[in-house]
């Protein structure tokens, strides 16, 4: 096993912020040299966090499965954006365990590590109970959840063998409250708040178990976040009369940003993180209160 990476100490034996003088000024810490891989990356709110781990500094993977398109596209506008900086996109289908073990080995084959692991892909198939069928319901659970593990366990065993890293799983207010239509998809946007606990006390006790303690460095967290309804092409696809009904329930007025959502992911996934782990933000427009 490598050594743990700490940061420097500073002249008062206290550990020195790494993200001191480096990355985009004004950000809320530092991802400046990080490997991020962000699923559902091309599109949307994972192509949000994408450009906002850049931003910082990061190197960025993005997953992808069925639009070629837009990840063409993405990757286009990334290598204008931050000309000389590795960006990757990677297919590969969540649903599959086969598939996201191969996609981990290969961004760090590509880039020679993975730091931020961010579940971000997931899919909508909505129905009443009464009508959803056993397929609905297996293959919503299969990419939200079974996939999130998968990723995860693949990306933890190198994470461990670091000693640092961050995964943060993109759950849902929806998992929280429920919703009409949506049985197999609250079930597995709530599956995720279990296994992103289980994953961060797994991490804690793992770096125990080998004798380096996470306490003082950059350390090895697990959090998820929960949008509320996020200006997206998943909320588009929302019947206007629902919509209406739904926008009529958000204190704030109207729908989120996928960059207020990746300021948060931004945020959980810097170095300087380190004392929040195993936590559920809430990034909704006030939705659950
Ligand atoms: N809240 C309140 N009422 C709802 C509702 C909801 N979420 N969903 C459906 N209803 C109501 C409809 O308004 C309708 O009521 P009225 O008859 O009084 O008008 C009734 O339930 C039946 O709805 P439909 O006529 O649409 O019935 P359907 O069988 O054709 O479709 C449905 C049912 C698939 C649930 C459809 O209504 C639908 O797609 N609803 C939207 C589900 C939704 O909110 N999805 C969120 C996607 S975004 C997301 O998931 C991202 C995230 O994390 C937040």
């Amino acid at each position: 096993m490598t050594t743990a990476e700490q940061p420097r100490a500073d002249r008062t034996g206290q550990p020195e912020q790494s993200g001191a003088g480096q990355g985009r000024p004004g950000a809320l810490g530092t991802v400046s040299g990080r490997v991020a891989l962000v699923t559902g990356g091309t599109r949307g709110i994972g192509a949000a966090i994408c450009h906002h781990l850049a931003d910082g500094g990061a190197e960025v993977a993005a997953g992808y499965w069925r639009h070629h398109e837009p990840a063409e596209k993405f990757m286009a506008g990334m290598t204008a954006a931050y000309p000389g900086r590795r960006i990757t996109v990677h297919h590969g289908n969540i649903g599959d365990a086969d598939d996201c073990r191969r996609v981990v080995r290969e961004v760090i084959g590509q880039h020679g590590r993975l730091d931020i692991l961010v579940n971000n892909a997931g899919i909508t198939i909505d129905r009443i109970v009464h009508k959803m069928t056993d397929e609905d319901w297996q293959k919503v659970i299969a990419i939200n959840l079974s996939g999130a593990f998968f990723l995860a366990q693949a990306a933890l065993d190198h994470m461990l063998e670091r000693g640092t890293g961050r995964i943060i799983n993109m759950s849902s207010a929806i998992g929280e409250t429920g919703n009409i239509g949506q049985a197999n998809y609250a079930a597995s946007k709530s599956g995720l708040f279990g296994l992103t606990k289980s994953l961060a006390r797994e991490a804690i006790f793992q770096l125990n178990r080998a004798q380096r303690p996470p306490g003082d460095g950059i350390g090895l967290t697990v959090n998820a976040v929960t949008p509320g309804y996020i200006a997206t092409d998943m909320v588009a696809a929302i019947p206007d009369k629902v919509m209406d009904r739904i926008r009529g329930q958000i204190p704030l007025g109207r729908l989120g940003r996928p960059e207020e959502i990746a300021r948060t992911v931004g945020f959980l996934a810097c170095d300087e993180s380190s004392y929040i782990t195993g936590q559920i933000w809430a990034v909704n427009g006030g939705l659950d209160m």
